[in-house]
């Protein structure tokens, strides 16, 4: 199986979410628990942004002993020195250079030729490298770049030295055929391709965050970016626990997988959503509340004779405890006596029939019928009889 190394940037590209804004403490926190979940490699922020965040970094780095953690920089100096200053104590650290290569971005954001935007990329790899043994270099919208100049500047950066090149859907635009085609395109063009690692960023605007990142894993891409829960800027980043739960549900398929700690998923989500303030939604992939639940009878009735009938994976593999079969008005009966059952409850066939007609009423008038309803709603009819 092809390890996939998982570069977290939930400290970083999570944090450029709207609203959020993550304290030392707080940044600490979710930082030793990506380490129990063990992330290769952990993007903790971006120190030339401000001095509250450069010191984060520092206390991020100063605190993780067995992962490598990274700053991030745009291609200047005093950028890179402010990574330098922030990774002080870091047991392994590594600088996270970028540059946009996008004819939209060097035409209205750099106002720079291609000479110009490689000339300024290729300087900052040289000073960066008199003081990191790992650089990561990223051509921000790179998705949107023309084959001829990516393959120039990936040429450039294997040459000088980079370790990771980053290839970036910094808009969320391609289609996953599209953005695997550039991994494949590299692979074959790029003298000396196999002397770096390719990395994998992709944003989530038209929804195909996670199916881009698998695409480039197909294509060779060796690191995958992204954030628990799958925050960032815009419509957020690949979430990482889909990508690693993908690779790990379909092996057989990807013949990848991360080394990720699957049954740290739930536990981390968690926490990031307390620590950002982001609400996971309900129906989210993995760690929504309603992902591992089932409302209708059917479903519950397949899911009482066999899981796998509904269940692609187990809530278990995640950390959670187990499935909810959910009461409301699709419930069968099977899952209402079972439910029953749970609450201490082995009634007659005619008593169960008259107690299912009841809770059909009252799901009727509630989205989700509770414990205390059903309960409620037996002593009522115990009491009648
Ligand atoms: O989306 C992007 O291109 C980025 C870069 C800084 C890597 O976040
Ligand atoms: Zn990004």
């Amino acid at each position: 199986m092809r390890k996939i190394y998982v570069f977290d940037t939930t400290l970083r590209d999570g944090e450029q979410s709207p609203g959020v804004n993550l304290n030392t403490r707080e940044k600490l926190e979710i930082a030793y628990q990506l380490e129990k979940l063990g992330v290769d490699r952990m993007e903790a922020g971006f120190p030339a942004a401000s001095p509250g965040d450069l010191a984060s970094v520092n206390a991020v780095a100063r605190a993780m002993k067995n992962l490598t953690v990274i700053g991030l920089s745009r291609a200047r100096e005093t950028d890179i020195d402010a990574v330098k200053e922030a990774l002080q104590g870091a047991a392994d650290p590594c600088i996270h250079l970028f540059l946009a290569t996008s004819p939209i971005h060097r035409q209205h954001k750099l106002r720079m030729d291609k000479n110009q935007v490689l000339e300024t990329a290729q300087a900052s790899i040289r000073y960066a490298k008199k003081y990191f043994s790992k650089v990561e270099f990223s051509l921000e919208d790179a998705g949107r770049t023309e084959y001829d100049f990516l393959a120039e500047m990936v040429g450039m950066a294997v040459r000088e030295g980079a370790n990771v090149i980053n290839i970036p859907d910094t808009v969320g635009y391609l289609y996953p055929s599209e953005y695997g085609a550039i991994f494949k395109f590299l692979k074959e063009t790029v003298p000396d391709i196999d002397r770096v690692q390719l990395s994998t960023h992709c944003h989530n605007d038209l929804g195909m965050a996670t199916a881009n990142a698998l695409a480039a894993i197909q294509n060779g891409a060796d690191q995958i970016e992204g954030t628990i829960n799958g925050i960032g800027e815009r419509a957020g980043n690949t979430a990482l626990e889909e990508v690693a739960m993908a690779l790990e549900t379909r092996s057989e398929f990807f013949g990848a997988k991360t080394s990720l700690v699957l049954s740290e998923i739930s536990r981390t989500s968690r926490l990031v959503s307390k620590l950002t303030g982001m609400v996971v939604p309900g129906n989210k992939a993995i760690v929504g509340a309603n992902a591992f639940a089932h409302e209708s009878g059917i479903h519950q009735d397949g899911m009482l004779k066999d899981k796998t009938t509904y269940e692609i994976m187990t809530p278990e593999t995640i950390g959670l405890k187990e499935s909810k079969l959910v009461l409301g008005k699709h419930s069968g009966r099977h899952a209402f006596r079972d439910n029953l059952k749970e609450l201490g409850y082995d009634l007659s066939e005619t008593e169960l029939n008259a107690a299912f007609a009841r809770f059909k009423d009252l799901a009727d008038k509630k989205k989700e019928v509770s414990d205390e309803d059903i309960l409620a709603l037996i002593e009522d009819k115990l009491i009648d009889t």
